[in-house]
């Protein structure tokens, strides 16, 4: 990883002129425009072929930054994103009418993180304004968490920030503070767990993709081109007969009848399956076998998002 002067000042010079550019984050790579600019915002969910009803993440340098964005700041959202910002911590608040209703979907809330990453943090400082970025990758494909994955989907449609491997692997999470108790929207790199201790209550809802309340958590996502299917927690996975399968793991177990294995942390460690999560999953996605045999890993701490990935993998729409 080294960026120039000249790579930021073009990527700036990108977002100036309503272009846009992919940026690594701790979590996972973006693809990020100038989110006061809707035509500039409308040219990500073409390259993704993103549907509107899902809306964007707005990148904000600090505190200040994301006040510009959002009209309240209840304390408890205040004093979460004092505690974990920079960091994989999304947080919805109404919107401020100057965010252009694309960012949103039309709705009065808006997703604002500060990223925890160097590159990041200096794109959205130079630029000085706020870069709507989803996942640098066709929507529903599974996320980037290298430059290479980008470019793998794109080429040089864009310029592309090379920032290394992502050292998070998996999204933000998501909490909701747009109806009075905060509320998990989706599971990601920071754990519940550590925002319970920091903030109480969270509500935990049901996901219902009928009226999806975040209108982007529909089932299918992160999906792989060849079918996974899933086997719970601590069982011992096995291949199905007459299929060529390759297998998951989160950590070594004895498994046998597979073409190939894939171990995501020989020390079952959370954060290590969680980086290594995706590029896996790209891997898996890329050999010629029928099927991928998953095995999920415990639902505590970082679990809770890894499973949720894999269970959007596996979900057949
Ligand atoms: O880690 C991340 O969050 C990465 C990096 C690039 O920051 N971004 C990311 O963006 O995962 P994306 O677009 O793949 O997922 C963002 C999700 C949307 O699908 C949607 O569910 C939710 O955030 N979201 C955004 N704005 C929202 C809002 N106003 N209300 C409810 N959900 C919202
Ligand atoms: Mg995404």
């Amino acid at each position: 990883m080294s960026i120039t002067d000249i790579d930021f000042e073009t990527a700036v010079t990108e977002l100036q002129k309503g272009g846009l550019v992919a940026f690594p984050t701790e979590t996972v790579y973006g693809l990020g425009a100038d989110a006061f600019n809707p035509v500039a915002v409308a040219k990500i969910f073409e390259a993704k072929n993103r549907p509107h009803f899902d809306p964007l993440i707005v990148h904000v340098f600090n505190l200040e930054m994301a006040r510009s964005v959002a009209s309240e700041f209840p304390p408890l959202a205040e004093q979460l994103v004092k505690k974990f910002w920079p960091g994989p911590l999304t947080v919805i608040l109404p919107k401020r009418e100057l965010i252009p209703d694309i960012v949103t979907s039309g709705l009065s809330t808006v997703g604002i993180r500060v990223p925890a990453h160097p590159i990041a943090l200096e794109l959205i400082k130079r630029f000085g304004r706020p870069i709507a970025a989803p996942s640098a990758n066709p929507f529903g494909s599974i996320s980037p968490t290298t430059a290479d994955h980008v470019r793998t989907h794109f080429g040089d449609r864009f310029p592309i920030l090379d920032g290394d491997a992502t050292t998070v692997g998996i999204e933000s999470t998501i909490i909701d503070f747009s109806e009075g108790q905060p509320a998990l929207l989706r599971p990601g790199g920071l754990s519940l767990e550590k925002i319970i201790a920091e903030i109480g209550r969270v509500n935990i809802q049901e996901r219902s993709d009928a009226l999806p309340k975040a209108p982007g958590q529909l089932s299918r996502h992160y999906a792989p081109k060849i079918p996974l299917i899933i086997f719970p927690f601590g069982t011992l996975p096995t291949p199905v007969s007459g299929k060529k399968c390759a297998c998951l793991l989160p950590a070594p177990m004895l498994v046998s009848g597979f073409e190939y294995t894939e171990v995501l942390s020989q020390s079952n460690d959370l954060t290590e399956i969680a980086v290594n999560l995706f590029a896996a999953l790209r891997r898996l996605e890329n050999l010629s076998v029928d099927l991928i045999v998953a095995v999920e890993t415990t639902s505590c701490g970082l679990g809770l998002a890894i499973n949720d990935r894999l269970r959007r993998a596996a979900s057949p729409n």
